[in-house]
């Protein structure tokens, strides 16, 4: 049997050194069924962070099974060069269920290529290289990703060709604005902004890009409405919204289908990836026509939208419909909220449960402070594995629980695991 030990090993000998690995040791999967999955040494664990929110549904979902394993033995690969009908179909339920007016849909393989497209889009359409990003915001590991990407901890480089202006978000915790209410604190937000275009940019910005909850960043949630009262001021001065749903989208903060829907905004762009198809790998975007169409000059993606992903996108995408995910995904939310509520108001070590739906974060801190308290982070997600329990880590000083099962999740398993993590957080104080 190989061990969690050797392929460590192995990976450290021939993988860079920079590639986070989870859990001190880290584990390697060899399969999973339905909100479980088994390591290489046979111990089972519940998945409660789903391979970084992608695995949507869960595992050996047998719609979506049958689908690839009705796909494989016809073809992996066409290119865009070729009409595909997976394709065409599938982006014609996105285009659909975007809410984007006169939809197109660029099919990616993952994320970071999806926001990389849009900023491509958002800058040739406004002839600007100017862009608005978030404060703690996480948008991909590429060159032009990192460029916007707020996160001290994520961003090897500087360099970019784009003039990028970091603008207050959501991450309230740590926001000089935090002691205001959630009125004031978006007017405060949008005053800056108002100043970021009036001292630090010439004025012709292309876009603004924004996570509805800021992934990576540990949950950060903004009060609803506040990307409403941001847009107001990108439309006065013809400035894109691209809404970046990687983690947001298909119905995971349950009070909507779109992280964006909860401030009362279409966005010009939107770009997804992640949960799409439960795991195979897959990304895009959707822009109106009009936008869309506005790009010079060729392009193909040799693998976005390859008939493998395509199909199994449809069939995850038509399961959460089917199955309503999205109210799944607020009722166990809210069950889970109320399992760990209590827990946290009396704890002096994990200062706030944030997030929406099946989208909960857990922050920690040194007692009487905000200090960021990473250790007892790790503490509470290595306790959890030795439970069984499988949670993530985020936020800019890596001090932040990430809860995101997969969205099929039973109450049982909400119990199960509300009651293992709420042992834990009591236990630290
Ligand atoms: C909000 C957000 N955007 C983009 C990305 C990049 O996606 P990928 O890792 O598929 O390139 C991520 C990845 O975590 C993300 O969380």
């Amino acid at each position: 049997m190989t061990t969690n030990a050797e392929l460590l090993e192995r990976h450290r000998s021939v993988l860079p050194s920079w590639l986070a690995l989870y859990h001190d040791p880290p584990i390697s999967f060899d399969r999973g069924q339905g909100r479980h999955i088994y390591d290489v040494e046979g111990n089972r664990y519940l998945d409660f962070f789903g391979g970084i929110l992608t695995t949507s549904l869960g595992y050996d979902i047998p719609e979506i099974t049958k689908a690839v394993q009705e796909q494989a033995p016809k073809t992996f690969h066409t290119s865009t060069l070729y009409l595909s009908e997976c394709m065409i179909e599938l982006a014609e339920l996105i285009a659909d269920l975007s809410g984007i007016p006169d939809a197109k849909v660029f099919f990616t393989t993952s994320g970071t290529e999806a926001n990389d497209a849009a900023l491509m889009l958002t800058t040739v359409a406004r002839k600007s290289n100017q862009i608005l990003a978030m404060r703690n915001s996480y948008h991909g590991r590429s060159f032009t990703t990192i460029a916007i990407t707020g996160h001290g901890s994520w961003s090897p480089t500087s360099i970019s060709g784009m003039s990028v202006n970091y603008v207050h978000g959501g991450y309230r915790l740590r926001s000089p604005f935090r002691d205001l209410d959630d009125e004031s604190y978006t007017n405060a937000c949008v005053e800056d902004l108002r100043q970021v275009f009036d001292m630090m940019t010439s004025g012709d910005v292309a876009a603004m890009i924004a996570e509805p909850i800021q992934g990576v960043g540990g949950f950060a949630t903004p009060p609803d409405g506040f990307f409403g009262a941001i847009k107001k001021e990108l439309d006065n001065r013809g400035v894109l919204f691209i809404s970046d749903e990687v983690q947001t989208g298909w119905g995971r903060t349950g009070e909507n289908f779109w992280g964006y829907q909860a401030h009362g905004i279409t966005p010009d762009v939107m770009t997804f990836a992640k949960g799409v198809a439960n795991g195979l790998s897959l990304g895009g975007l959707v822009a109106s026509a009009e936008l869309m169409d506005s790009l010079p000059g060729n392009s193909i993606s040799t693998f976005g939208g390859n008939p493998v992903s395509s199909v199994g996108a449809l069939a995850t995408i038509r399961y959460m419909l089917e199955h309503d995910i999205q109210g799944r995904s607020l009722r166990m939310g809210n069950r889970l909220a109320d399992h760990l509520r209590p827990v946290v108001d009396a704890s002096e070590v994990v200062v706030e449960l944030r997030g929406k739906g099946l989208m909960l974060a857990l922050e920690t801190v040194q007692v009487g402070t905000i200090e960021p308290n990473p250790a007892a982070a790790i503490q509470i997600m290595e306790e959890a594995r030795a439970a069984g329990l499988l949670i993530g880590k985020g936020g800019l000083y890596g001090n932040v629980l990430r809860i995101a099962p997969p969205m099929t999740v039973t109450e049982e398993e909400i119990d199960e695991a509300g009651t293992t993590l709420v042992n834990i957080i009591e236990r630290l104080g």
